[in-house]
């Protein structure tokens, strides 16, 4: 399995951290830093790793932020990527068994880091397990392709305005 990995300002303590252990795992990891080229905010590194997993540079990503949550939407809005926060050890397994998502996203202000290399360690290790699984995450990309159709017959943006 080869991972990628990036992460914004707030993620920079918790890092190196989850590199080191996945690296302890045996994972090929590796650490885009999209962060040390350029100064960005978490939308374009989420982004960045996102179109990278559709593009299947890489198996799957982790995305670490001060909560998780902007690296899960942004990278949520890219077509054929599944992105989920996960603060603890079940959400992570079923992120992969249940849901068949990329993305892990985690927050470095939520979680200390050893709960979040038990995360990560749950996480590795579980794949997709289809089953009844399977038509609800068809269902979803069904749903992704109608939104991407309308937005290119439309012209409408893919990423909405917010109100
Ligand atoms: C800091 O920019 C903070 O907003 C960010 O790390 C993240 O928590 C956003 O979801």
């Amino acid at each position: 399995m080869k991972v990628a990995i990036d992460c914004d300002d707030a993620g920079l303590p918790l890092k190196p951290i989850i590199v080191n252990h996945l690296r302890s795992l045996g994972v090929e990891t590796v650490d885009l830093d999209l962060t040390a080229q350029t100064k960005v905010d978490y939308p374009d590194i989420g982004y960045n790793l996102a179109k990278r997993i559709a593009a299947k540079e890489y198996d799957r990503g982790i995305l670490i932020c001060g909560t998780g949550l902007g690296m899960a939407m942004v990278a949520n809005k890219v077509e054929g990527v599944f992105a989920g926060t996960c603060h603890d050890t079940f959400s992570a397994e079923r992120l992969c068994k249940s849901n068949n998502a990329q993305v892990l996203t985690m927050g470095a202000r939520v979680i200390g880091p050893e709960l979040a290399k038990s995360i990560v360690s749950a996480w590795v290790k579980s794949e997709f397990e289809g089953g009844r699984s399977q038509p609800k995450v068809d269902r979803m990309r069904e749903l992704e392709g109608q939104e991407v159709a309308k937005s290119k017959s439309t012209g409408a943006p893919v990423v909405p305005k917010a109100c």
